[in-house]
């Protein structure tokens, strides 16, 4: 057999350069990447255009990327790369509350706010309460839980999207539970907005004939010591796009109730309790 490279055996031929000393995971990742880009090309006969269109998609990708745009990890969320990596990694017992994808959006140290207070400081919008309990799987509620809880304004975009517009921390805020577990806040009930579509994401999905749309949602990021951490949302019941989130990020479980109310402080009330997963639970 030729030491050359070949169609043939063109994948074996690539792997087979790596030194001895590479890292076992390292090569284990490269190795299979490569057989599988390899079998991809040859399944599809791409061709020299379609390789061109590629690179060229690849560069734009990589250059519309800044401190604010991630427009990578956008391409990962609309081929549903990113929501399996989460299934993959993610894998919880049942009845425990199911994780979907983090998004781009999350500011971390947003202010820590006291148990019912308003996240939405930009007067928009129509006001929801939120409120439920953090339990264990046991049934037992989880005290010191940290609930990171982040949402569009009424006009479908997050405050970091519009600076000179929405107030800094608008939509935004962390609570922690008592003993009882318990947590509320009042923000607005959420609408739904397109991700960034004015980059090569947003291009692809045109061509693809997909629409740029996620479903309403309010995230959450919830924490606490001797559990999982758990990044999920809440999605409102009925969205015309929880059928066709553009990122796949919708499971049956997340969708919450939103019950109109007529004697209450706020418009909407939507309520839902978080199941974490202990950290020594059987995987
Ligand atoms: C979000 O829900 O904030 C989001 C998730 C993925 C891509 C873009 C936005
Ligand atoms: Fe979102």
């Amino acid at each position: 057999m030729s030491k050359y490279f070949s169609e043939a055996r063109s994948a074996r031929a690539v792997n087979a350069r790596m030194g001895p000393s590479v890292n076992p995971r390292l090569r284990e990742v490269m190795a299979c990447l490569v057989e599988h880009l390899h079998a991809f090309a040859k399944e599809i006969h791409l061709t020299q255009q379609e390789w061109e269109l590629a690179i060229d998609f690849l560069t734009r990708t990589g250059q519309i990327c800044g401190d604010e745009r991630q427009e990578f990890i956008l391409l990962s969320d609309a081929l549903g790369f990113s929501m399996l990596v989460d299934a993959i990694n993610n894998r919880r017992p049942p009845g425990a509350t199911e994780s979907t994808v983090f998004g781009p959006f999350h500011v971390a140290e947003a202010p820590e706010r006291a148990m019912g207070e308003c996240i939405a400081l930009d007067g928009k919008g129509e006001s929801c309460l939120f409120h439920g309990q953090v339990f264990d799987l046991q049934g037992k509620p989880v005290e010191r839980a940290r609930i990171d809880v982040w949402s569009d304004n009424a006009d479908g975009f997050y405050d970091v999207q519009q600076p000179a517009i929405q107030p800094k921390w608008n939509n935004r805020g962390i609570f922690t539970t008592g003993p009882d577990g318990r947590y509320s806040f009042v923000g607005i009930k959420p609408v739904s907005y397109p991700i960034p579509h004015d980059g090569p994401v947003g291009q692809l999905l045109q061509r693809l004939g997909r629409h740029p749309y996620r479903p309403a949602h309010m995230h959450f990021l919830v924490t606490a010591p001797g559990f999982e951490k758990l990044v999920t949302h809440t999605f409102v019941g009925d969205d015309p796009y929880l059928a066709s989130d553009t990122v796949f990020g919708v499971k049956e479980t997340l969708i919450a109730p939103f019950d109109r109310v007529d004697d209450g402080e706020t418009i909407w009330r939507s309520a839902f309790d978080f199941l974490l997963t202990p950290t020594d639970a059987p995987r």
